[in-house]
């Protein structure tokens, strides 16, 4: 038997500027990179897509795929505050032509996790005009959007208020917290941010506009309801509430956890976990679909993030087909989800760390040769059918 998408479903793959470009010198993961040496690995030349993007796309069209969610590095388009990159911005419109060239809709993503140097020393989000200056570089990336469909505004909140909210605490003193927390002030200024950007965005382009959610697929245990109402608020649903405007809402989906009454409970050592240490959990994007359009309510879902970290191609396509069903069964119940861009595109830097591969295309880090995986093939063949076999 097999089940079928609706019509005009976005089949695709997502990647993220600083985990693949390489040399992204002004911004503040780098410079992370550069005081971590020896505790996190570096970015380095990454995957040299700054140069190879092209090939890149052409892999994914090749599969059958459709379409190619990338982010726009804003350290490479603002160097300095004010100062606006007329080469780097026309970089980045040769990316977005490329992909109309090779028949992919480009969904593009105007802040991926790095911010330029400059902006974490003026303060970061927490200066007092942070959403101002957000909407200054806004106005600029809106000028080489002319035909794209999909834009998405900050790429998960809650995890950038979670990295600084740890790096705040750390700045005061302590040592790193042992349960990472998205802190909320921080998340409020990046909320401020988006309601400040996303209007803009729509007034100056014909994009449907959005941002992304990391969703935890949080499941509540016997008789911790009120503390799972209380930690989901702060986790994901403040930042789904100011969703509630948009034109769609990005779901990234990777894992389920259990919250009991002392919190978030840790994956438990299990040799099934990813190689992120996460638990093995196909089911964890049916019910983050599933949260999200509880409060949301109705609109329209993009599933801009789902994959794997796993050395076993086999494993990811097991993973997907299961996560696949559960956004199937989620779209049968009559939730509107428009697309599902797997990541990752390519096997990239994880944010410090370069083993835990989640991609559908394996790369050389010298040579920077690609080799798809059986995955892309498989990925493709679903797409192209719009049916799940
Ligand atoms: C991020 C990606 C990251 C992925 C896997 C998401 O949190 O948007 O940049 O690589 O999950 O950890």
């Amino acid at each position: 038997m097999t089940r079928a998408f609706p019509d005009g479903f976005l089949w695709g793959a997502a990647t993220a500027a600083h985990q693949v470009e390489g040399n992204n010198l002004n911004n503040d993961w780098w410079q992370l990179e550069q005081v971590a040496v020896g505790y996190i690995d570096a970015s380095g030349d990454a995957l040299d897509s700054y140069h190879r993007y092209r090939e890149d796309m052409q892999l994914l069209a090749a599969s059958g795929l459709s379409t190619y969610r990338f982010s726009i590095e804003w350290a490479r388009i603002e160097p300095l505050p004010g100062q606006f990159s007329r080469a780097e911005l026309g970089h980045y419109r040769r990316m977005i032509e490329t992909a109309f060239e090779l028949g992919l809709t480009p969904v593009v993503t105007l802040h991926h996790f790095t911010h330029p140097i400059w902006f974490g020393e003026r303060g970061g989000w927490l200066a007092e005009d942070a959403a101002e200056i957000f909407v200054r570089y806004v106005e600029q990336a809106c000028t080489i959007l002319d035909g794209v469909e999909w834009v998405c505004t900050i790429n998960e909140p809650n995890v950038v208020a979670m990295n600084h909210g740890a790096a705040r605490i750390m700045a005061a003193g302590n040592p790193y917290p042992t349960k990472p927390w998205p802190d909320p002030e921080i998340g409020r200024a990046l909320i401020a941010a988006h309601l400040a950007s996303a209007p803009v965005v729509r007034s100056l382009t014909k994009a449907k506009v959005g941002w992304t959610i990391a969703n935890q697929a949080f499941t509540p245990t016997d008789g911790a309801e009120e503390k799972y109402a209380e930690v989901v608020h702060e986790w994901e649903d403040m930042y789904l509430e100011a969703a509630r405007g948009d034109d769609f809402v990005g779901v990234q989906s990777y894992t389920s956890q259990p919250i009991d009454e002392n919190g978030v409970v840790p994956h438990p050592e299990d040799p099934g976990n990813t190689l992120m240490g996460w638990a093995y959990r196909p089911d964890a994007l049916g019910i983050a679909i599933r949260h999200t359009k509880d409060v949301v309510g109705d609109v329209p879902i993009v599933v801009t993030e789902n994959g794997i970290a796993t050395g076993d191609d086999e494993r990811r396509i097991e993973y997907t087909t299961g996560a696949l069903t559960g956004m199937l069964d989620a779209i049968d119940d009559g939730i509107d989800v428009r697309g599902y861009l797997h990541w990752s595109l390519l096997d990239n830097f994880e944010w410090g760390r370069w083993h835990p591969t989640f991609g559908l295309i394996a790369v050389d880090r010298e040579t920077f040769v690609r080799q798809p995986k059986a995955s892309l093939g498989w990925l493709g063949g679903i797409a192209r059918a719009n049916a799940l076999p």
